[in-house]
């Protein structure tokens, strides 16, 4: 496994693969790596023959009040995850190198990146938009996967992809759940042990919501309030949205069916949790 800082040697990596038809698989994250991008890459490395995984934590993502700098890091043992999940190249690069003085350009995705994790948190699919764009032009892939625990981000990044003509076939992957049903995500190391119980909210409320929908309520109104009570009886819970949303373009609805999808974000503490799920999907 090699481990790449610098963009012109990543570039000059993909050169051989594209020239010679083998399909390179990209993963891009932030690090701090779990079981959800362990199965990122494994998948990858079943799609392709050159796989890549990206590990950035984009500073243009992050708004002025973020998390930016406590944001869990820890190389070594991505590294180690990486080299047992079959990686070829692990690439990292710089915050000066992706983002030199000088620097203008951004991606914008419009109406899709606006509500639900938009509306919280403004400038930050753009962030998103303009990372995996660079991350494209650098790697080029062939592939490029993400999980479904971030729902939208998966939409704007689709979005993207066809709107530009990026020739990368974006696949998206099943959240991958802790145990007892907590959605695994790097942020979770920011949990105490009662704020981790706490955070289990979300998963009542989906489940909630799901048999609610199973047992014919489909009225958009009844399972909001429903699906917010749950969060509400947590008392280290505040909500920061909980919506209905037709899962393609993300519109709002009255009517919910079977590939309606439920986004949650929830803060527990200081910690900022999102989760969702398709109705008529399995958990
Ligand atoms: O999902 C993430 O980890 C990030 O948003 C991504 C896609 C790697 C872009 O920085």
């Amino acid at each position: 496994m090699q481990i790449i800082n610098s963009i012109l040697c990543m570039q000059a990596l993909a050169i051989a693969p594209e020239r010679e038809g083998r399909r390179i698989v990209l993963v891009p994250t932030m690090g701090f790596l779990h079981e959800g991008h362990a199965s990122l890459l494994r998948e990858g490395r079943r799609r392709g023959d050159v796989l890549v995984l990206s590990i950035f934590v984009n500073p243009i993502q992050f708004g002025k009040n973020e998390d930016l700098d406590r944001y869990p890091r820890d190389m070594e043992r991505d590294c180690q995850i990486a080299d047992a999940c079959g990686v070829d190249i692990v690439f990292t690069p710089t915050v000066a190198e992706m983002y030199p003085r000088g620097f203008q350009t951004g991606v914008t995705v419009r109406d899709i990146a606006l509500p639900l994790c938009g509306a919280s948190r403004p400038g930050h699919f753009d962030g998103v938009a303009t990372v995996v764009t660079k991350l494209f032009n650098i790697v080029r892939p062939d592939v490029a996967l993400f999980g479904n625990k971030d729902y939208q981000q998966l939409a704007v990044i689709r979005r993207m992809t066809a709107d530009l003509n990026l020739p990368v076939e974006i696949v998206g992957m099943p959240i991958v759940r802790e145990a007892d049903g907590l959605a695994m995500s790097s942020r979770n190391a920011y949990l105490s042990p009662g704020e981790r119980q706490s955070a289990l909210c979300l998963v009542r409320a989906i489940k909630r919501a799901r048999e609610l929908f199973a047992s014919g309520e489909h009225s958009v109104a009844v399972l909001m309030r429903e699906t917010r009570a749950v969060i509400e009886q947590e008392p280290a819970a505040v909500i920061d949205y909980v919506e209905f949303r037709d899962g393609a373009m993300l519109n709002e609805l009255e009517v919910a069916d079977s590939s309606t999808l439920l986004a949650l974000a929830v803060k527990i503490g200081q910690t900022r949790l999102i989760d969702n799920t398709v109705l008529g999907e399995e958990l």
